[in-house]
């Protein structure tokens, strides 16, 4: 995607060190970090630098492919990396997805190997939203008001991004879409980084407090939802941003159809079923305070909550099969229920 005209991926490496754009500092400043270990890259991943499934799971991939590279004189050095990379974020599958597949590429082969895969993997993942958006696109009327929560769109994945996908694609194709961006608390994902990318590309959107969907749903003021995915079940069961079980709920109510847009690597083939996903609970403070800029561009943190109350977090909720139309993967539209039979014929190596 291109920033201010220039393209970019998400994250990439050159050399040794990984690269990537910082996401805490959008939609107010553009920049990009390079991280020269294991251990930076793996501290990017926690503090959310990098965020959203598919960008996670390259960032992770180079991550343990620096491990590899790290190792001289040290054997044991790549298995601790694996153990760092692993615990970052527990939710997103393409984590797990990724670190197996250069774990398994450098056991075999070396550093040279990790690091093959891993790039092989970060290529997957841009090809892979690329052909999502062309499938998906089609779902999209012209000027159709699509609804979507927190952000999967080029900057949750290494190019193009998943539930964003389609509208590009529609857009490219001259149809003139319109966007509904739910905010996305605690974290802002739809206010700071959905809201940024399609102004970027030039698309109709509207930001919208989380509480409102519904009442755009009611007022028949929304066409279609589209969102991403964190892990989906064999079931068809999706972990996804915490509000996306609200949004599915409501679209069932109101007969608005309802998709997923995920690649295959999403898919856990070995989670029987959403009980089974692991939910990220991250900290209090996410909600207890909030990051901005004053009207002088000033970054600040301020507390919205009174002193001493306590707050949870799940970063996650997890949206029943029945409640989803169909998931939009790189190789069509399947059923939810599919999505274990569609794990299991369509992972890809190198
Ligand atoms: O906590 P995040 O920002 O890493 O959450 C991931 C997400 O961006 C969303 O849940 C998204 O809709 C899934 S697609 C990457």
């Amino acid at each position: 995607m291109k920033v201010n005209g220039t393209h970019y991926r998400t994250v990439w490496m050159e050399n040794h060190t990984v690269q990537m754009i910082e996401q805490n500092r959008l939609p107010f400043t553009f920049s990009t970090v390079a991280l020269a270990t294991h251990t930076a890259t793996a501290e990017a991943i926690s503090n959310m630098t990098v965020r959203g499934a598919g960008a996670i799971g390259a960032a992770a991939g180079f991550a343990m492919a620096q491990g590899f590279f790290e190792q001289q004189g040290s054997p044991a050095l790549p298995h601790a990396a694996k153990t760092t990379i692993l615990a970052t974020r527990p939710t997103a599958q393409n984590l797990f997805y990724a670190v197996e597949k250069v774990w398994a590429a450098g056991v075999k082969g070396g550093a040279d190997a990790a690091v093959a895969e891993a790039n092989f993997l970060a290529d997957a993942d841009a090809d892979a939203s690329r052909c999502i958006g062309e499938f998906g696109g089609a779902l999209i009327a012209d000027h159709a008001n699509i609804l979507t929560h927190c952000n999967a769109g080029w900057l949750a994945f290494v190019d193009y991004g998943t539930a964003l996908s389609p509208i590009y694609h529609a857009h490219a194709a001259g149809k003139s879409p319109r966007v509904w961006v739910d905010e996305t608390r605690p974290r802002g994902q739809g206010a700071r980084l959905t809201a940024w990318e399609l102004s970027q590309a030039g698309i109709a959107c509207d930001i919208i407090a989380d509480n409102a969907a519904a009442h755009f749903m009611a007022r028949g003021e929304v066409d279609l939802i589209i969102v991403g995915a964190d892990r989906i079940a064999a079931n068809g069961d999706t972990a996804n941003k915490i509000g996306t079980l609200e949004r599915a709920i409501c679209a069932n109510h109101f007969n608005i159809p309802f998709y997923i847009a995920a690649p295959i690597a999403t898919i856990d083939a070995n989670c029987s079923n959403g009980n089974a996903i692991p939910i990220e609970e991250r900290s209090a403070d996410e909600v207890l305070w909030q990051q901005g800029i004053d009207q002088q561009g000033q970054n600040h943190t301020i507390r919205v909550a009174a002193e001493g109350v306590s707050a949870r977090n799940p970063a996650f909720d997890v949206t029943p099969a029945t409640l989803i139309t169909g998931i939009i993967t790189e190789q069509g539209i399947i059923a939810a229920s599919d999505a274990g039979k569609t794990a299991t014929h369509g992972s890809r190596s190198s």
